[in-house]
C-alpha cells in the first residue's frame, strides 16, 4: 500500500485498517518472556487458528519474517507448536522500548494463507544495573557548605520498567548521604549530599560503596565506589612549634652559626600547606647582624654580635602559607659575654712634672680602669712596675690613686715611664697597658759643691797684676738657673786689707787672678774664701777656702846691722894685743829679708890693713884672729867686710870694721883718722876685690849645688855645723815672725829655727839622714808649736833672741833635737 500523503487521519486509518486485516487473518499474539530456552513451546499456533495439523506439512507452513531477516520462532510441523527458535534477548531487540513485539507471518501454501502472529516479548530482570566504572571519583572541596549536592554517575540497567534500577543505596558514613531524585523522562538518579562538612585535614577521602538495586525479582544490584576526595581549602594557618623560640649565644659567635630554627606547620597541603618565613618587628641593629632563611626557618648570624652593644634580641617570625594565612611567633636571642674586651686605662689626671721634693705618699696621678665585658669579664687588676718608686692604691670603684712610695731625686731619675698594667679575670684573661712618662721637676735642693775641699795656688812674689793663681770649679747637678753656679770671693781681710784689693775671681769660670803685686816679706801666704752660689731662689752655695802661697825671690840685698852703716856711728872693737891666733874679735851680723837660699849669708873680708891677721868666718860672719898678735902689728886695723846672700843673682852689702889693737880704750887714738885715710885711696881696689870674691863664691856655690844634685844617692854631708848668733836687738821686727808652716815648693826647704842662747853660743847639730825614708822632693812640715814644745816659749825670754838658720839642700831636716846635744847658754 501507497499513500501519497499522510495525516493524522490518514495513520489512524492505516492502522484501523492492519488491525482488521489481522483480525481478519485470525491472527494470534503471544506474549512471551524473553530468553526463552529454543525449542519451548510458546503456543500452539494450529489449535489458535484451527488448522489442520495433519495438514501443515503439506501445505508447507512456515513461519516468515518480514522485517527481521531473523526468525526467532519455528512451528512445528507435527503439533503445531510455535516454539523458540532462537535466544530472544529483549534488551536486543527492543532496547528501552516498553514494549516489544515481533511480528511473523504464518505463510501456508495451497491455498496461500497469511497469519499473522504477534509475540510480545517480555522483560525479565536479566540485567543487573550496571555503573559506568567501577569507581566514581568526585572531588568535594572541604569548604563545601552543608547541602550541597553533588551528582553522581547514575547506574543503568538495560533492563526495563520494574527490572530497571529503583533504589540506590550508599554506604553509610558521617558526611555524605544520598538523595535520590526522579529525572523528568525516567529514572532515577542519585545525588550525594553533604551532611556534615568535610575538613581535609581529618579526612582526606572517602571511599563509600554505592549499591543500585533494580525492582526485578530477584533483584539485582550493581554497585560502584564512590571515591571522595576532599580538596585541600586554606583553612589551616601554619602553626609554630614553639610560642617562643629561646636562644643563647656567646657574642663571638661566627658568621653563619645557626641559632635557632622555628619551624611551623600548615595543615593544609600543597601550597596551601607550604609554609614560608618572614622576620618582622625586628630592630634594625637585629635586622644587621640574624637573617631568617625563608624556606628553612633557620635563623642565622650574619653580622657582627657584640654584648657589649646589645646582648638581647627580640624579634617575631611570621609564617606564611601560600595563600597568606599567617601565624607569628617570638624569637629571642640572648648573647652571652665572652671576654672580648681587654680592660681600658684611663689616666684622669696627672700631676706632670712633680716636684722632686714631695713627699712619699703624695698622690700624683688617678687612674680608671674598665672593662666593657661583664661579670667576671670585667673584674680588673691593675697594677705598675716594681722597680719605680711609685704605687697603685685602689681609691673608689674603678678608681685608683698613683702615689709616691719613697723620696724622689731629679738628679737621679729625672723622669719615669709607669707603665700601668691591667688584666681581667675572664678565661683566658685580657691585659692592657699604658705607658706615663712622668718628669720630675727641679728643686734647688743641691748647693754647689767645689771639686776639690781646698785650693791651693803658688805665686812669686812680685807678680804681675791680673796674673792667673789658680781656678776653683764648683759643680750644682741642678737643673738650669738652680744648677747655674756663680764664683765670687768672701769677704775677708788679709793684713788689714780688703780681700778684693788682692785676688778677684771671674765670676762664671772661677778663675782667680791676681789684683796686686805680693811680696813674700809682707806675707808668704793668705787665705781667701771662695763662694760658690747658684741661681735659685733661695739661693744655695758653698765656700772653699784658697790657700795662696807666695814663693820668695832675691829681691832684698842682706842688710848689714853690725856694725852700722857707715857714717851713722862710729864704731871701734878692741883687740886684746895678747890675743891669741883664733881668738873671737868681733862680728858681723846682717840679715837679708828674703827667705831660705835668698837669706843665706856670707862674709868675705874684702880689703883689710894687715890681710893674714884676720880672718871671718864665710857664715858665722865672726872675725877672728888668724895669728897672735905682735907688737909689730899696727894698732889700728881697718877690715872692709862684703855680705853676699845666696840668691839668683846674689845681692850684696859692704860694711867696714875698725878694729884697735890695744888693752885699754885710753890708749886709742883719734879712730876717725883710721877711717877715712885709707878710704879714698883704697876704695876702688876694694869694689874690684870684692867683685871677684864675689864671682868666686858664686861660681863655688854653683859648684857645690851642682856636687850635691849628683851626689844625691850618697849620704848627704852636713854642710853647715855653725850657726851664728845674732843680737835679737837688730833684728827687724818682721824678721822675728818665722812661720814654721810656710811650705815652700823650691827644690830646697829652708827652716828657721827660734832658739834662746847668748850671742856667743856656738852649737852644732848633726842631723841623721835616711835617703830610703826621704823622697828627694819631699817637703818639711812643722808647725810652730812643735817648736814651741822644745824651746819652750820663745817670747818669754826676749831679752835674748838668736836666730838659727838650719839650710838643708834638698833633703828633708829631720829635726835633730832629739838625737843631739846642743847648748844652750
Ligand atoms: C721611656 O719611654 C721613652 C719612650 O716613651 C723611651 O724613649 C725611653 O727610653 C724610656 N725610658 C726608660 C728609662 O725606659
Ligand atoms: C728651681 O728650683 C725652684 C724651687 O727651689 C723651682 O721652683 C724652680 O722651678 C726650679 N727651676 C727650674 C728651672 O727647674
Ligand atoms: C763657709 O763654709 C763653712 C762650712 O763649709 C761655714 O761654716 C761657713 O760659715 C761658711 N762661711 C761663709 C762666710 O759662708
Amino acid at each position: 500500500m501507497a499513500y501519497t500523503g499522510y495525516s493524522s487521519a490518514g495513520l489512524l486509518c492505516f492502522a484501523f485498517f492492519l488491525h482488521v486485516l489481522h483480525i481478519g487473518n485470525a491472527d494470534v499474539s503471544f506474549s512471551i518472556p524473553e530468553e526463552m530456552k529454543p525449542g519451548s513451546v510458546i503456543g500452539n499456533i494450529a489449535k489458535d487458528l484451527g488448522l489442520n495439523v495433519g495438514k501443515l506439512s503439506a501445505r508447507k507452513a512456515r513461519i516468515d519474517s518480514e522485517l527481521n531477516r531473523e526468525r526467532y520462532c519455528d512451528i512445528n510441523l507435527n503439533t503445531g507448536d510455535l516454539v523458540v527458535a532462537e535466544r530472544i534477548d529483549r534488551e536486543a531487540l527492543c532496547g528501552e522500548k516498553a514494549s516489544c513485539i515481533l511480528t511473523f507471518e504464518l505463510v501456508l501454501e495451497a491455498p496461500l494463507e497469511l497469519h499473522r502472529i504477534s509475540l510480545q516479548i517480555h522483560d525479565i530482570n536479566d540485567n543487573p544495573p550496571v555503573f559506568a566504572k567501577d569507581e566514581i571519583k568526585i572531588e568535594i572541596s572541604e569548604l563545601a557548605v552543608k547541602g550541597s549536592r553533588f551528582r553522581v554517575l547514575e547506574a543503568h540497567d538495560i533492563d526495563i520498567g520494574q527490572n530497571a534500577v529503583q533504589i540506590y543505596a550508599l554506604q553509610t558514613n558521617d558526611y555524605l548521604v544520598l538523595n535520590i531524585q526522579s529525572k523528568s523522562d525516567r529514572g532515577k538518579f542519585a545525588e550525594l549530599v553533604l551532611n556534615r562538612e568535610l575538613d581535609r585535614e581529618e579526612q582526606q577521602e572517602l571511599k563509600l560503596l554505592l549499591t543500585a538495586q533494580d525492582g526485578g525479582s530477584p533483584q539485582m544490584t550493581g554497585t560502584a565506589t564512590v571515591h571522595v576526595t576532599v580538596l585541600d581549602a586554606n583553612d589551616n594557618a601554619p602553626v609554630f612549634s614553639q610560642t617562643v623560640y629561646k636562644a643563647t649565644l656567646p657574642e663571638n659567635s661566627p658568621l653563619d652559626t645557626v641559632v635557632v630554627t622555628v619551624a611551623a606547620t600548615d595543615a593544609d597541603e600543597g601550597q596551601n600547606g607550604e609554609v614560608t618565613y618572614e622576620l618582622s618587628r625586628i630592630s634594625e641593629t637585629g635586622r644587621r647582624v640574624f637573617a631568617l632563611n625563608h624556606i628553612t626557618g633557620e635563623i642565622k648570624v650574619i653580622g657582627p654580635l657584640d654584648f657589649e652593644k646589645e646582648s638581647m634580641y627580640e624579634m617575631r617570625v611570621d609564617a606564611k602559607d601560600g595563600y597568606g594565612l599567617t601565624s607569628d611567633s617570638k624569637v629571642i636571642i640572648e648573647i652571652s659575654d665572652v671576654n672580648d674586651n681587654p680592660p681600658e686605662i684611663h689616666l684622669k689626671s696627672l700631676v706632670n712634672p712633680i716636684p722632686e721634693n714631695v713627699s712619699p705618699g703624695t698622690e700624683v696621678g688617678i687612674i680608671n680602669v674598665q672593662d666593657r665585658d661583664s661579670e667576671n669579664n670585667r673584674q680588673v687588676r691593675c697594677s705598675i712596675q716594681q722597680n719605680v718608686p711609685f704605687k697603685l692604691v685602689p681609691s673608689i670603684k674603678n678608681y685608683y690613686s698613683l702615689v709616691t712610695t719613697g723620696q724622689l731625686d731629679r738628679e737621679l731619675v729625672s723622669y719615669y715611664n709607669i707603665t700601668i698594667s691591667a688584666t681581667d679575670e675572664g678565661s683566658p684573661p685580657l691585659s692592657s697597658s699604658k705607658t706615663v712618662q712622668l718628669s720630675v721637676a727641679d728643686i734647688n735642693d743641691n748647693p754647689p759643691v767645689f771639686e776639690e775641699q781646698s785650693y791651693s795656688a803658688y805665686v812669686t812674689e812680685n807678680n804681675k797684676p791680673g796674673s792667673t793663681l789658680c781656678s776653683v770649679t764648683a759643680r750644682d747637678p741642678d737643673w738650669r738657673q738652680n744648677g747655674t753656679v756663680i764664683y765670687s770671693l768672701l769677704s775677708g781681710e788679709v793684713n788689714g786689707a780688703p780681700v778684693s784689693s788682692y785676688l778677684s775671681v771671674n765670676g762664671d769660670t772661677g778663675v782667680i787672678h791676681a789684683v796686686r803685686s805680693f811680696d813674700y816679706e809682707q806675707f808668704r801666704s793668705f787665705k781667701v774664701h771662695v763662694m760658690a752660689r747658684d741661681n735659685g731662689s733661695p739661693p744655695l752655695s758653698s765656700n772653699v777656702t784658697v790657700s795662696v802661697f807666695i814663693s820668695d825671690v832675691n829681691d832684698n840685698s842682706p842688710q848689714i846691722l853690725y856694725p852700722a852703716p857707715e857714717g851713722n856711728s862710729f864704731m871701734t872693737e878692741l883687740v886684746p894685743k895678747a890675743a891669741h891666733g883664733g881668738s873671737l874679735v868681733s862680728k858681723v851680723i846682717a840679715v837679708d829679708a828674703d827667705s831660705g837660699q835668698n837669706a843665706w849669708l856670707s862674709y868675705h873680708i874684702v880689703k883689710s890693713t894687715d890681710p893674714g891677721l884676720f880672718t871671718i868666718g864665710l857664715h858665722s860672719g865672726e872675725i877672728r884672729t888668724q895669728r897672735d898678735i905682735s907688737e909689730s902689728d899696727s894698732m889700728k886695723q881697718n877690715l872692709i867686710v862684703a855680705v853676699k846672700d845666696n840668691g839668683q843673682p846674689s845681692l850684696s852689702a859692704t860694711c867696714s870694721m875698725y878694729l884697735l889693737i890695744s888693752d885699754n880704750l885710753a890708749e886709742v887714738p883719734e879712730l876717725k883718722d883710721i877711717s877715712y885715710d885709707e878710704k879714698n885711696s883704697k876704695l876702688t881696689s876694694y869694689l874690684i876685690i870684692a867683685l871677684v870674691s864675689v864671682s868666686t863664691f858664686f861660681l863655688t856655690f854653683i859648684i857645690i849645688i851642682l856636687g850635691v844634685r849628683f851626689c844625691r844617692r850618697r849620704k848627704p854631708r852636713l854642710l853647715f855645723d855653725g850657726a851664728v848668733a845674732i843680737p835679737s836687738a837688730y833684728l827687724p821686727p818682721n824678721y822675728a815672725d818665722v812661720d814654721g808652716t810656710g811650705t815652700l815648693r823650691s827644690a830646697y826647704n829652708y827652716d828657721a829655727y827660734l832658739t834662746t842662747g847668748s850671742r856667743t853660743s856656738d852649737f852644732k847639730f848633726v842631723t841623721s839622714y835616711n835617703d830610703n825614708t826621704l823622697p828627694a822632693d819631699q817637703t818639711l812640715k812643722k808647725s810652730p808649736t812643735d817648736f814651741a814644745d822644745v824651746f819652750g816659749q820663745p817670747d818669754e825670754s826676749p831679752e835674748v833672741g838668736h836666730v838659727l838658720l838650719c839650710i838643708t839642700f834638698n833633703v828633708d831636716c829631720d829635726f835633730p833635737f832629739n838625737h843631739n846635744a846642743f847648748q844652750v847658754s
